[in-house]
């Protein structure tokens, strides 16, 4: 007889369930007999054009030195990430992803006994772990999709070792000002973690929306997350980093895997930070692509969330019936179950001939 081992397997992962990515366009393709080149896939907040072309040509220069390891302390993509963040590189910690780093804190902070404080419909990542470390959820209702920052401040309690605040907040766009989160800060015990995931910092544009690294020398507990896979367009290569004080970076730096990021994520990740005028296109494409799905909803009489990320959240009704419909469009979405959002699809902004695609499956089946 063999064994069960989910039993086995330590309390907080046993009640987990897989993180449900996006689909991608292969096994759409194949379960509806589509041509896979008439697919648009906007369900993972990707950026549209595709990695810079400098960022290519640093993977290409790179490919003759895959037998190697990485270099394991990422020397200078820290090096040139603190130039341009006026920090210094040791307070900077690279990610396989940013969802590494997310990982790393809740090994390090998160226990069985401890808990976390996070918001509902936040990002699907700080649940899994919190839940993988054997820690207990604080979910704080959300208000008006967003955080609920004076009601997450009373949920931290004694137990407390982290809060998690997505800013801007995947998937309901929502985002916090520099006034909010400063108000927060200035009530959160000194011994508690807050971790600020600014994934999708490159593309908002709010005059009073806070940069994290500003806000780092006056809150040592405070650890910004950022990432290259959004406007930086290399979400394949997983290439993410944290800012925090040395000492948060020490602690992080213990259990990090020796080469968590790989030479082609490094270089790439190097180069794409160098890519001024393409990380201005994403910007510009992203603003203009909103725009455009903006006033479609509004034509249509759709309610949205408005959104400062890559992706907007739309009350479509019954959301699980029009995702199947616009598969069977080739169009792939976001139906956001998993959050309990039932009447409401993320559509990840796309190539203004990808939206206009989407615009036009989404009359159809409507
Ligand atoms: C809010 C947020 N944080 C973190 C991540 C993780 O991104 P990555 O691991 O690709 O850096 C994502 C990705 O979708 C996200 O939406």
């Amino acid at each position: 007889m063999s064994c069960d081992f989910l039993k086995l397997a330590n309390a907080g992962i046993q009640g987990l369930m897989p993180y449900q990515p996006g689909k991608p366009v292969e096994e759409v393709a194949r379960e509806l007999n589509l041509d896979p080149d008439s697919i648009v896939k906007l369900a993972s907040n990707e950026n549209p054009h595709g990695p810079g072309q400098q960022a290519l040509n640093a993977i290409q220069r790179e490919l003759t030195e895959l037998a190697r390891y990485p270099d394991g302390s990422g020397y200078r993509l820290k090096a040139a990430l603190a130039q341009k963040l006026g920090l210094s590189p040791r307070q900077i910690t690279l990610g396989n992803g940013s969802n590494d780093l997310l990982d790393l804190v809740g090994r390090c902070w998160l226990a069985p006994g401890r808990n976390a404080v996070y918001s509902e419909y936040a990002f699907a990542v700080y649940p899994i772990t919190t839940q993988a470390a054997g820690a207990a959820h604080k979910v704080v209702p959300a208000r008006d999709w967003g955080h609920d920052l004076n009601a997450m401040a009373q949920a931290i309690d004694e137990n407390t070792g982290v809060v998690f605040i997505a800013n801007p907040n995947n998937p309901t766009g929502t985002w916090l000002s520099e006034k909010q989160l400063r108000e927060f800060m200035a009530q959160v015990p000194e011994q508690v973690l807050v971790v600020l995931d600014e994934a999708y910092f490159e593309y908002v544009e709010e005059s009073v929306y806070p940069d994290g690294v500003a806000l780092l020398q006056d809150y040592p507990n405070l650890l910004v997350c950022r990432t290259f896979s959004k406007a930086y367009g290399l979400a394949s290569l997983r290439v993410g980093y944290s800012l925090s004080s040395v000492g948060i970076a020490e602690t992080l730096n213990r259990v990090r895997q020796p080469f968590n990021v790989n030479s082609l994520a490094l270089e790439a990740a190097l180069a794409a930070l160098g890519d001024e005028a393409y990380l201005q296109q994403s910007v510009i494409t992203n603003k203009a692509g909103m725009l455009q799905l903006e006033t479609a909803f509004r034509e249509l009489g759709l309610n949205y969330i408005p959104s400062v990320g890559n992706f907007i959240c739309v009350d479509v009704g019954d959301a699980e019936a029009v995702n199947q419909a616009l598969l069977k469009e080739g169009v792939i979405v976001r139906p956001l179950r998993p959050y309990r959002m039932n009447n409401h699809l993320r559509i990840s902004i796309g190539l203004p001939e990808e939206n206009q695609r989407f615009i036009d499956a989404l009359k159809k089946v409507l």
